[in-house]
């Protein structure tokens, strides 16, 4: 697949696991910051991130701040972007299977490692339903356009 990953200071260390992981697994991983741990805004991180996800149609975006949320809230704003914050397996597999999510957010400050890489498996080896769960995701995306 192809990834695009990002982060700010308070996710700087596991966006580097995670794309070294990905990355032995076979995945292309582009990687848009931050680049070390000198505080950055999450807002701009999302904003850099979901807009070349948008423009160069990458599988799915990884997002990663201190606990997730303030980058979803972020990059949920973007039209064209379905964010879901995970910390658990099954809404990992459900974002993909009936959100359709195209980026994903974690919490460094909240999750370990091998949570973290669980739940990005967990993603990963979901598919979209399609069917009703589409109906849906149009029905987001008219919110969008109001
Ligand atoms: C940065 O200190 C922190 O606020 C940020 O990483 C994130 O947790 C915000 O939601």
């Amino acid at each position: 697949m192809r990834i695009i990953i990002g982060s700010d200071h308070g996710g700087y260390e596991l966006k580097g696991e995670l794309a070294v992981r990905l990355k032995k697994e076979g995945h292309e991983v582009e990687d848009i910051g931050c680049y070390s741990k000198d505080a950055v805004d999450y807002p701009d991180v999302a904003q850099t991130l979901c807009t070349r996800l948008l423009k160069d149609g990458y599988d799915f975006g990884i997002l990663i701040c201190g606990t997730g949320i303030g980058i979803s809230i972020a990059a949920n704003k973007i039209d064209g972007i379905r964010a879901a914050h995970l910390s658990d397996a099954y809404s990992a597999a459900m974002a993909k299977a009936h959100n359709n999510a195209n980026v994903i957010t974690l919490g460094a400050r909240t999750l370990g490692v091998e949570l973290a890489w669980n739940l990005v498996e967990s993603y990963m080896s979901s598919s979209f339903l399609g069917g009703v769960h589409q109906q849906r995701i149009d029905k987001i995306a008219k919110l969008e356009r109001r």
